[in-house]
């Protein structure tokens, strides 16, 4: 019998919002979330606006997460946010090594490490983004460049502290293009990253993996329908109530 992953569906709302907007979004969806409870949900608003969000959910059945984190504990770090203070403003989990990060912030993959150490030690669940540029993919590099990605995490993480990570596949040239990888091509790498991480010695069958890139309502069925997509990391269709619940309700019905 195989593992019973439930489908988690993130919302990553960058650099959008205020404090209406996240008042209308995390109001909306807890009110039509409420009972959902055969896919989890999340959503990453920025810093901002952690704490509303927040005292808005209460008790529902929503996640907070957060967008990125500082490696450091406290301190001297201008501008910085550690774990410990997305732990006490009430997030289960932070996004780190999204490929934002990684492009225009110089995010490395020992950067990437020392965050998912910082969010461990804490004890919040970090999701891992992973992805190929298109120039990757078009030269025949994709399964290198995402297999080293993770490489890193498990060499530097080991492999016991492996299975408390979500593992998100962002191909970058999927990220708010509107070009979505198709349901089979996105199912290839992430078998493909399960089995990196069954071979490591990981107990691969208990990651989650999601799909991110151009996720929306049209796309989501035929992407939850492949056996290694166990849900969706979630941009821009995450904006408006509507959309994003269509995604959580083909989650809950894949
Ligand atoms: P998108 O973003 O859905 O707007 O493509 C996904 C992401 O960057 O997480």
């Amino acid at each position: 019998m195989g593992t019973v992953r439930k489908k988690l569906v993130i919302g990553n709302w960058k650099m959008n919002g205020s404090l209406e907007k996240t008042k209308l979004l995390v109001e909306g969806l807890c009110a039509e979330l409420q009972g959902l409870d055969l896919a989890g949900f999340g959503v990453c608003p920025p810093f901002p606006y952690l704490a509303q969000a927040a005292s808005l959910i209460g008790e529902g059945a929503l996640a907070l997460g957060a967008q990125n984190l500082s490696a450091e504990p406290q301190g001297a770090y201008t501008g910085e946010v550690s774990a410990a203070m997305l732990k006490d403003v009430g997030c289960s989990f932070v996004l780190v090594g999204h490929s934002e990060r990684r492009s225009l912030y110089g995010e490395t993959d020992e950067i990437v490490v020392a965050k998912l150490k910082a969010a461990l030690g804490q004890g919040l669940q970090p999701v891992l983004c992973v992805g190929e540029t298109l120039a990757e993919r078009e030269s025949g590099q994709a399964e290198l460049v995402v297999g080293t990605q993770l490489g890193a995490a498990v060499h530097g993480l080991g492999v016991e502290s492996m299975s408390r990570l979500v593992v998100a596949y962002e191909p970058v040239w999927a990220i708010g293009t509107g070009k979505t990888a198709t349901p089979e091509e996105a199912q290839a790498m992430h078998a493909y990253i399960r089995n990196c991480l069954q071979n490591c010695g990981v107990d691969a069958a208990s990651v989650s993996i999601l799909y991110g890139g151009s996720v929306n309502a049209a796309n989501a069925d035929g992407l939850f329908a492949q056996k290694d997509i166990d849900g969706a990391l979630v941009g821009g269709a995450s904006l408006e109530v509507s959309g994003f619940l269509m995604i959580c309700k083909a989650a809950v019905r894949s």
